[in-house]
Order: structure tokens, then C-alpha cells, then sequence
């Protein structure tokens, strides 16, 4: 079975002269290509209600499971000021195929369990305190989220929130290989690197490396999903594949704006049995 993974497609953002060329470009990929299964991991619209509509599409036009967990983006309030993240989060929850309403039984051997994940800022520089990254604001930059993701604990409570969530699903799964999804990053090494400055502060908002210690808690979480950082890269920790394969902003393609050229150079894909 052979399953495709993507990850930050922001439908809204690299739409061109307000229409949408991603969906359209991803579904002629699937429908082109092989897969039985689609799996996106967040940061698919910054309106749930275009997130919703491009899942619906995917699963429409290609005729397979579209899995995914929402990203960051997806909860933001800017297009629904009259609701909370939380509003928007069990909104999302409603489709079937989203991972934070259940986890997905692929087959008699595999399950895919995950859900968005947050950040403790530990993949920020132990040179700022908690205070420091509350504040979400580096040189006069702003991390958004500090605008727009309107929940009702603290950050580093959502993080708590999270992953127990994500443990108590993998408790249940005892005897089945994972695919472990979440939109924020598990691992260091996909964090930005050799971090100038900005970076030392912004790798904060990333993720957790207590996702990552989960699959070495569950070793059966064969491949652990990510995106949020908008980098194409893998690494093999112990029994665990951690993948990050974003397709990003237009603008941080490098020779073309065509998502119809971009996305076979993002996707990954990965076969099970
Ligand atoms: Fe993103």
C-alpha cells in the first residue's frame, strides 16, 4: 500500500490572483500517481471552513482517504473573530478524516494516530526565559499565533494537552505499527540549524522534542509525521522514520511558482504493508 505525505500546502496564501492552483495541482498528482492514501499535516487554509472545502475536494476528485491534522493556520481566528481556537479546533473535528477526532485503522497492521501538537519552547536558545517567549515578539517580528490562536491555556498547557492526548491513543494501539502525525516538529533536527539569531528565538514556536521521545516509547510508531517548518527532509532515529515534507509558500520555491511542478518534488512517499 503505497501512502502520500505533504504537509503545509497553504491553499489560500499561494492561491494566484485569488484562485486556487494547489488543489487542483495535487489532486491531478494523486489521480496521476499511485497512492491509496493521502496524508496532510496541517497548515492546509487559514480559514478551517477553505480547510474543510480542500479535503472534501481531494477526497472528492481522487477518490481516496484524504488523513490529516490540522496546523497551526487552521485554528486561526482572522476570517471567524467571533470564535475560539478551541471553536474552530472541534469544528474541524467534525470531519471524519481529521486524526484529532479519532485515529485512522489503515489495515489489520497499521494505524495512524495524531493531532496538531503545540510547542514548549524548548527548541528555542536556553538564553530566553518562558517570559520571554510568552512575549512571541523578536525585533520587532511577531509570531502570530500570539495574535491569532485564541485558546484558553497557557502554551505550554496546550503542549501538555496534546501529548497526552497522543499517549492515551497510543496506549490503545498496543499491537499495531504507527503513523504518528502532528504539525509541529518532534525532533531537533528539524528545527533550523546553526540558528542565526531570530532563529535561536523563533525555533521556540516549533514543536517538542517530546514528541519525538514517544516514539522511543512506543517503538511502533514506524514513521512520525510532521510539517510547520516548510523544509523537505528525513531522518531515521532508531526504528522510527521522522518525515517533513512541506510544499511551503510560492515564494520559497526555488525555480518555479507552478504547483503543478512543485508537488511531485515535495510529496513523499512511503509504502506499508
Ligand atoms: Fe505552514
Amino acid at each position: 500500500m503505497k501512502i502520500g505525505i505533504l504537509s503545509d500546502i497553504h491553499v489560500d496564501i499561494n492561491a494566484s490572483q485569488g484562485k486556487d492552483t494547489v488543489t487542483p495541482a495535487l489532486c491531478s498528482y494523486i489521480n496521476n500517481s499511485t497512492v491509496d492514501l493521502f496524508i496532510i499535516a496541517g497548515d492546509i487554509a487559514s480559514n478551517y471552513l477553505l480547510t474543510l472545502e480542500t479535503i472534501t475536494t481531494i477526497e472528492k476528485q481522487t477518490g481516496i482517504p484524504c488523513l490529516f491534522v490540522p496546523g497551526n493556520h487552521d485554528i486561526w481566528t482572522e476570517y471567524h473573530p467571533d470564535m475560539t481556537s478551541w471553536d474552530i479546533y472541534h469544528a474541524l473535528q467534525k470531519h471524519p478524516h481529521n486524526l484529532a477526532s479519532a485515529s485512522y485503522r489503515i489495515n489489520d497492521n497499521w494505524t495512524a494516530i495524531g493531532d496538531i501538537g503545540w510547542y514548549d519552547y524548548r527548541f528555542g536558545s536556553n538564553t530566553y526565559t518562558v517570559k520571554d517567549f510568552d512575549r512571541m515578539q523578536y525585533d520587532g517580528r511577531v509570531w502570530q499565533d500570539s495574535i491569532q490562536a485564541k485558546w484558553d491555556r497557557s502554551t505550554i498547557e496546550m503542549h501538555t494537552f496534546f501529548l497526552e492526548k497522543l499517549e492515551n491513543q497510543l496506549k490503545e494501539q498496543k499491537d499495531k505499527n504507527i503513523i504518528l502525525v502532528t504539525h509541529v516538529l518532534p525532533i531537533t533536527a528539524f528545527t533550523v540549524q546553526n540558528p542565526p539569531p531570530l532563529w535561536e528565538y523563533f525555533n521556540a514556536f516549533m514543536g517538542s522534542p517530546d514528541y519525538g521521545k514517544l516514539a522511543e516509547k512506543y517503538p511502533r510508531i514506524k514513521y512520525a509525521i510532521c510539517g510547520h517548518v516548510h523544509y523537505r527532509k528525513e531522518v531515521k532515529q532508531r526504528d522510527t522514520n521522522f518525515i517533513c515534507s512541506c510544499l511551503g509558500y510560492t515564494a520559497e520555491w526555488s525555480d518555479n511558482d507552478d504547483p503543478g511542478e512543485e508537488i511531485p518534488k515535495a510529496v513523499k512517499i512511503i509504502e506499508i504493508d
